[in-house]
């Protein structure tokens, strides 16, 4: 065979390739998910359209890609979300079924021709399949946010001090500080916690399930964990996980970033007065959640010493100085610096002083030494 030939067989071999791609790019083109949901749109917009030579180009169009390209908003977005979503600003759709319905009024009115959609919902804006842009095929990171979450996405252009339109977002950072989780972790410009993982893009790293599981059932990721097991509701737990996924180290507009502000607002709250009771001090007591590491008659958690008879064992002076710092007298403890009003470190120095019954069960732990970290 000479040279001629073989690069003549190259050539065609080369050529019926080309065509087989071409092929099959025609073929998947044809047969995407988009164009089916396009289809679907342009027939309910001609169906809602009373003036006959806008029915007729509506249906003459073919289907079509569409995108927002946002620039302005950190590094360049391709949104084709409304590809599907066609009915965004359209108030005839209110009622359609998704993707076309009407969107509803967030607070702010941001244009989406602006916004695009990313900017708050995340996904990945160049899908064009349902699981592709609403980012739930393998190894997106950014899995569409709804519902409360979406304030995570509201959090990159309104970063603290949050809006009162986030509500999810304010009492998720103050409950990060009146939970003490600033005790122990550390938070670029609002804390400086060393005992557990700096969290200042803790967003970035895990998953919404992961950083819920992490404050649920801090075993489940390291068995030897000491973070306490906190009692929190529903809705505070909401709150804590929109929060933390929130700081993903994404900040859209470069404003000045005022996270002190959250601290500044709790230790102006700290000055709070509350009535010098016992009843008053146990409230303090259990809205700190120091139950989570300590318990008092059976209840409560075993990080720390047990308090069923404290009252016997230390001086009002010295609850009041552990309070306050309690490295300043156990130089090894974990337990956090919580922000206190003086009226509340008085009154919780009334409560744990009315510890005082001793009973069978507890008697062994009056002649035990109070320090002692349970592991
Ligand atoms: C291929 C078509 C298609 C594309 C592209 C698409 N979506 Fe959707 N979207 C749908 C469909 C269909 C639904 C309703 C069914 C569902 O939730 O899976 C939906 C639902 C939604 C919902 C409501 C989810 C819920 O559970 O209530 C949101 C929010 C959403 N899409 C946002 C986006 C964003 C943001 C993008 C771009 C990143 C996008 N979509 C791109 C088809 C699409
Ligand atoms: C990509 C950036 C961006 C995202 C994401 C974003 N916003 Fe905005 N928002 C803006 C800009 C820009 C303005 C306009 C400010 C102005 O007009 O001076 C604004 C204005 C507002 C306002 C009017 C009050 C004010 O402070 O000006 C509210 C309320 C608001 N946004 C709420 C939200 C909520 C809720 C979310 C999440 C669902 C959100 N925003 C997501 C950029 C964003
Ligand atoms: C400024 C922030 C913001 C932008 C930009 C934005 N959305 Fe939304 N979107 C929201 C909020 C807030 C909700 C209501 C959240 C909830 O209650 O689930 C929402 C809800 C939705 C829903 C669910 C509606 C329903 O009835 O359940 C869809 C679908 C949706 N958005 C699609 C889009 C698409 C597509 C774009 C881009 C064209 C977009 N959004 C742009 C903030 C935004
Ligand atoms: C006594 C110290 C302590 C306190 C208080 C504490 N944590 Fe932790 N936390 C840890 C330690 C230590 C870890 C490291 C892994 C483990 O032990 O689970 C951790 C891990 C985590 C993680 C996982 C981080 C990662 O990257 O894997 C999250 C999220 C978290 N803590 C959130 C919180 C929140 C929210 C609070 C307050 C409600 C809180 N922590 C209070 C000590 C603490
Ligand atoms: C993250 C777990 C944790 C939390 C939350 C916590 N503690 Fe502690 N606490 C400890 C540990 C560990 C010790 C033992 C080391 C030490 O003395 O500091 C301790 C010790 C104590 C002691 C005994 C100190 C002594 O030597 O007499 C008292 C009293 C106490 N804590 C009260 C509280 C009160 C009140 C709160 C809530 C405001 C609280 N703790 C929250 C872990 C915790």
């Amino acid at each position: 065979m000479n040279i001629g030939s073989s690069i003549k067989i190259a050539l065609a071999v080369g050529a019926l390739f080309l065509l087989l791609g071409n092929a099959f790019i025609i073929y998947k083109n044809f047969n995407t998910e988009w164009r089916a949901y396009q289809i679907a749109y342009l027939k309910m917009a001609q169906e809602k359209t009373a003036d006959p030579k806008i029915k007729e180009l509506l249906g003459n169009k073919s289907p079509r890609i569409e995108q927002i390209v946002v620039s302005g908003f950190g590094k360049e977005r391709v949104d084709r979300c409304v590809t599907c979503h066609m009915g965004i600003d359209d108030d005839r759709f209110a009622d359609a079924p998704q993707p076309y319905k009407t969107h509803p009024k967030i607070a702010g009115n941001h244009a989406y021709r602006t916004f695009g959609c990313t900017t708050c919902h995340d996904g990945n804006g160049r899908g064009l399949s349902v699981t592709d842009a609403h980012g739930h095929g393998k190894h997106w990171m950014e899995p569409l946010l709804k519902g409360d979450l979406i304030e995570t996405g509201c959090a990159k252009c309104h970063p603290a001090p949050y809006l009162k339109e986030t509500p999810k977002l304010q009492a998720g950072a103050a409950l990060f500080v009146r939970k003490a989780c600033i005790g122990c972790h550390k938070v670029e410009r609002v804390s400086n916690g060393k005992l557990g993982p700096e969290l200042t893009k803790v967003g970035a790293k895990w998953p919404v399930e992961y950083l819920r599981e992490s404050i649920v059932f801090p075993k489940a990721n390291s068995v030897e964990s000491i973070m306490p097991i906190f009692q929190l509701n529903e809705d505070e737990l909401t709150s804590l996980v929109v929060y933390l996924k929130s700081l993903n180290g994404e900040n859209l507009v470069m404003g000045p970033v005022t996270n002190y502000d959250a601290v500044k607002a709790w230790k102006a709250e700290t000055l709070a007065v509350v009535p010098l009771t016992v009843e008053s001090g146990r409230q303090v007591y259990l809205n700190k959640s120091c139950n989570a590491c300590h318990s008092i008659n059976g209840e409560g958690g075993k990080v720390g010493p047990d308090l069923s008879v404290y009252g016997l064992q230390r001086t009002k002076e010295y609850m009041i100085q552990h309070h306050i710092n309690p490295r300043s007298l156990n130089a090894g403890s974990i337990m956090p610096d919580f922000p206190y009003s003086k009226t509340e470190l008085e009154a919780l120095a009334l409560y744990l002083s009315s510890l005082t019954k001793l009973t069978f069960d507890n008697a062994a732990l009056y002649s035990k030494p109070v320090v002692t970290i349970a592991k």
